[in-house]
């Protein structure tokens, strides 16, 4: 062999070595990232999964549980009443809760609400109207919220056939509840701003604010909670505890937070996923923190407008109130072409927000309200992926 031969041939050999190893470690990190793993997690927001219930109450259920939750953590528990096939229960499960955010369970009841908006939707799909009866048996004693969340029901709801039920953001209920990434420039047009201005909820009061002066102050209070939440030790450690990041995880959870979150989808998602298992530190604290601040002040830069969700007082029924005020704003959203994300921390009533909380307070609720939900919403730039979501069953338990 002449020289120059032999010279390319050890330049094919080591391209090739060098090509072999790139795709042996890419191969590695997707599998580890779990590109094999089926995504039973995210079964739910198939329309036919309901098809796989005959009793009607466990397929509006299995749609009601795509609702938003406070850190995606589905707090709920269903009883199906053994005498009524019409009647069911709702109750906040004790077990979900995060209390280092949400030291008070608000958001745990604002994420009730959301749960019986769903249902109804997908109950008048079905040709039914819903009742909720809430807080049937009696208010929440406070001094021991965990034993009154397993004894006392949120919501009696009593289905009763009803042909005129209409269900016009039904289709709503399968695409991506929140969308974190940063929204187009475009205004809200007339047809968007009427059709989210008209909903109304008993309890609870919707305020849509789009002139630059609110954008400017409330995008400020977005980025200041963010800000101060990811100081908290607490909350950053309440979020990591939920945070799953292979896909065997997310199956055992199918709940609480995910790359998807972060809007990440597809193959980047195994490949972000295999990093994150191999070089835990790459979603460490001080990596989670700079990212939350990063996404908010980007996401609030690119918001064309800010909902905010108030009630009078701040009662557990109000608060329920306020959440299937929530839902039916976000569902609308959607049927409407928007999208929206939630941005909760100065609404945290925890030491360290208490100026911002009051501040916000003070500028939006003048009269002494409660606000609820601080919302950003736009027009995607892209579409969200969803997120995990439990089996119907495991929901239900017998009293
Ligand atoms: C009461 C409540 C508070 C929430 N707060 C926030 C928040 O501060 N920031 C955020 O990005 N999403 C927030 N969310 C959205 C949830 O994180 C989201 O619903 C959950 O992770 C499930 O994801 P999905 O809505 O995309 O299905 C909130 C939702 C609810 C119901």
């Amino acid at each position: 062999m002449t020289a120059p031969h032999r010279a390319r041939k050890v330049i094919l050999i080591t391209v090739g070595c060098v090509v072999a190893v790139a795709a042996f470690s890419l191969g590695a990190v997707l599998t580890v990232g779990g590109i094999f793993v089926p995504t039973a997690y995210l079964q739910p927001w198939a329309q036919s999964y309901a098809d796989g219930f005959t009793d009607v109450r466990m397929k509006l259920i299995s749609q009601a549980l795509l609702a938003p939750s406070g850190h995606n953590m589905q707090p709920w528990t269903v009883t199906l009443d053994p005498d009524d096939s019409d009647v069911l229960y709702l109750y906040a499960d004790p077990t979900r809760l995060s209390p280092a955010v949400d030291p008070l369970a608000r958001q745990v009841m604002v994420s009730q609400g959301t749960f019986l908006e769903y249902l109804s939707v997908s109950a008048a799909e079905r040709g039914y109207a819903t009742t909720f009866d809430l807080f049937p048996d009696g208010e929440y004693d406070e001094t021991d919220l965990a034993a009154s969340m397993s004894t006392l029901p949120v919501a009696r709801i009593t289905l009763a056939a009803d042909t005129e039920a209409t269900a016009p953001d039904y289709a709503s209920l399968f695409r991506s509840d929140t969308n974190r990434a940063p929204y187009t420039d475009a205004a809200l047009t007339a047809e968007q701003t009427a059709g989210l201005s008209a909903l109304t909820e008993t309890g609870a009061a919707l305020q849509l604010f789009t002139d630059a002066a609110d954008q400017t102050d409330l995008a400020a209070y977005g980025v200041e909670g963010t800000l101060i939440e990811t100081e908290f030790a607490a909350a950053t450690a309440e979020s990591a505890a939920v945070f799953h990041s292979t896909e065997g995880a997310k199956n055992n959870a199918r709940s609480g937070f995910a790359v998807e979150g972060q809007g990440t989808s597809g193959f980047m998602k195994y490949l972000l996923q295999g990093l994150i298992t191999l070089v835990p530190s790459l979603n460490g604290d001080a990596a989670s923190a700079k990212n939350a601040i990063a996404m908010t002040a980007a996401a609030v830069e690119h918001t064309a407008a800010y909902g905010l969700i108030s009630t009078a007082g701040n009662t557990r029924t109000e608060q329920v109130q306020a959440g299937m005020l929530y839902a039916q704003f976000s569902l609308k959203a959607r049927t409407l072409g928007l999208v929206m994300q939630p941005l909760s921390q100065v609404l945290q009533e925890y030491p360290t927000m208490a100026v911002p909380y009051a501040a916000v307070h003070a500028q939006y609720a003048p009269e002494g309200q409660t606000i609820q939900m601080l919302v950003r919403v736009g027009t995607p730039t892209v579409e969200y992926p969803t997120s995990m979501r439990r089996a119907a069953t495991t929901l239900v338990h017998t009293p």
